[in-house]
């Protein structure tokens, strides 16, 4: 059985609607998928929802409805989105179904049996009001704020996790795997996290506080902390305990928000695992946030932009270029319209989308809308083709590397180096010659441009697969499905017809 490139992303919270941030992670692992099946490695690509937990329970008391209900509308928006998005997962999990729960009582039984999980009592000061335990340092002045309402202090049983007893191999698994984590300095917020001795993780929650959960196997009186549950997402995704997990697993990369790798993913996660005994992960990639106004958009602080209205102006491929052309991956972006506004007219509109339309309209009125032979191989064209024998293998390595930014940027440089070459050779002089040689340069000139365009076409098909799709269709193409193959300068479209020009990007 061969092992295939097992891709996740975080599991989205199942307590409010989808917005920019999940959006992105979404359209960022998707690129990383289309590409990977781009240099033919096979890919398995899964995304789902978190369901369990307080907040959902909390959420759906307000709504008068249960949880499962709740979960089921919230699911229906994310799906909505993944579709909206033309997201290429291959699955998706949602914590409430059987396949997930059973992998968690599975894993817990192990976990129990082994010792790894032990019961102990745990007092502190509760707020009932926040239906959690509070810390010294939530104190304000000495004084428990308003919002948690009456603090008291409780001593409750629970069930708890060896976390501590792995601190030390984890310290080293992370120093001695400099890639584990990417970008690379992250691992420093790790391990600086750790330099603090570790508590065990209380795993457990007593069912008169929170039923919404997965019910401990051995003890009915308690449900599982929702991030011993999400996690385990990643392995009961691919069928942990059947034949087929050896295809999977280890993931090859976790796509995963700055916010939640320390500590969910770089510190429960592995040792999860590695208590488990099973393989580590190869790698995470911990992206950015979306700002606005300064904070990170989210739930809690309302300012939030809703992917779907965007789309719904631009289309999706617009949307998808803006988000991966602007966001270092790793880094925080701030969210503009403008600048939105403003790559939709320059980059698109005015580089590629004018691009396509006066190539088409020129092969149609001067070539009867076949593509021409280039014959001649002047400075002018030596130019074009050397620059895309240097853009080419630059642009797959900084795709390779998760940059993006960079890929895109050297593509759209290229594209306006057709565009160059273009006012260079003037097409639309030379089509008003009656020389010999002007109409070689012509058919010459065409030619290159309509290969040139192929080539950036192809390039594209990770980040805007729709409008890589209609180019290609236009051209006589299937949608690429091999970049070594068609990555290659040979003139293959000589003597075909091309199709009518597009609108691309209408203003
Ligand atoms: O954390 N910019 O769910 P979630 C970029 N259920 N990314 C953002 C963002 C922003 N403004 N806001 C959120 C959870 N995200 C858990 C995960 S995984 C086993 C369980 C990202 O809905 C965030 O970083 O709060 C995370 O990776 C993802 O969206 C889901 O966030
Ligand atoms: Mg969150």
């Amino acid at each position: 059985m061969n092992k295939a490139f097992y891709l996740t992303t975080a599991i989205d919270y199942a307590n409010g609607s989808p917005h920019l941030g999940h959006a992105y992670e979404k359209i960022l692992a998707d690129v990383i998928a289309r590409t990977n099946r781009l240099n033919r490695l096979e890919t398995h690509f899964v995304t789902g929802l978190d369901e369990h937990g307080q907040k959902v329970q909390q959420g759906a008391e307000k709504e008068g409805v249960t949880p499962q209900e709740r979960c089921d509308r919230i699911a229906k928006e994310f799906l909505n989105l993944l579709q909206e998005l033309n997201i290429s997962n291959d699955d998706y999990i949602r914590t409430t179904e059987e396949r997930h729960k059973k992998v968690v009582s599975h894993l817990l039984t192990d976990l129990f049996d082994r010792g790894e999980i032990y019961k102990a009592e745990y007092s502190g000061f509760y707020s009932l009001r926040a239906e959690q335990f509070l810390q010294e340092k939530d104190k304000v002045n000495g004084k428990w704020p308003e919002i948690y309402g009456e603090v008291t202090e409780i001593t409750e049983s629970n069930y708890f996790f060896k976390l501590s007893k792995y601190q030390d191999w984890l310290v080293k698994y992370l120093n001695d795997n400099e890639d584990f984590i990417v970008p690379r300095f992250r691992k420093n917020q790790v391990l600086e996290f750790l330099k603090e001795p570790l508590n065990d993780l209380c795993i457990s929650r007593p069912k008169d506080r929170l039923n919404w959960g997965i019910q401990l196997p051995f003890d009915d009186g308690y449900v599982t902390y929702v991030w011993f549950d999400a996690l385990v997402n990643y392995i009961s995704a691919v069928g942990y305990g059947n034949e087929s997990f050896e295809k999977y697993w280890p993931a090859d990369l976790h796509v995963i928000g700055k916010d939640i790798l320390a500590p969910p993913h770089s510190i429960y996660w592995p040792i999860m695992l590695k208590a488990a005994n099973l393989p580590m992960p190869k790698q995470i990639l911990a992206h950015g946030w979306w700002m606005s106004s300064g904070e990170k958009m989210s739930k809690s602080t309302g300012e939030v932009i809703d992917p779907l209205s965007l789309i719904e102006q631009r289309g999706v491929d617009p949307f998808r270029y803006f988000v991966m052309r602007e966001m270092t991956v790793g880094q925080d972006a701030d969210f503009s319209l403008d600048r939105f506004e403003s790559r939709y007219k320059t980059d698109l509109g005015n580089d590629l989308g004018n691009l396509v339309s006066r190539l088409f309209h020129m092969i149609a009125t001067y070539e009867n809308g076949v593509v021409p032979v280039a014959e001649l191989n002047e400075e002018f064209e030596q130019k074009l083709k050397s620059h895309f024998e240097e853009m080419k293998p630059k642009a797959l390595d900084l795709f390779n590397n998760y940059q993006f930014n960079l890929g895109l940027d050297q593509i759209f440089v290229f594209i306006r180096g057709i565009n160059k070459y273009a006012d260079e050779r003037r097409p639309w002089k030379l089509a008003k010659s009656d020389n010999e040689e002007d109409k070689q340069k012509l058919k010459t000139c065409l030619g290159l441009m309509v290969e040139s365009l192929r080539l950036a076409i192809q390039l594209l098909a990770p980040v805007m697969p729709n409008v890589h799709g209609t180019v290609n269709g236009l051209m006589g193409l299937p949608p690429c499905e091999n970049w070594e193959k068609d990555l290659i300068l040979d003139f293959r479209l000589v003597g075909k017809p091309l199709g009518e020009k597009p609108i691309l990007f209408p203003r």
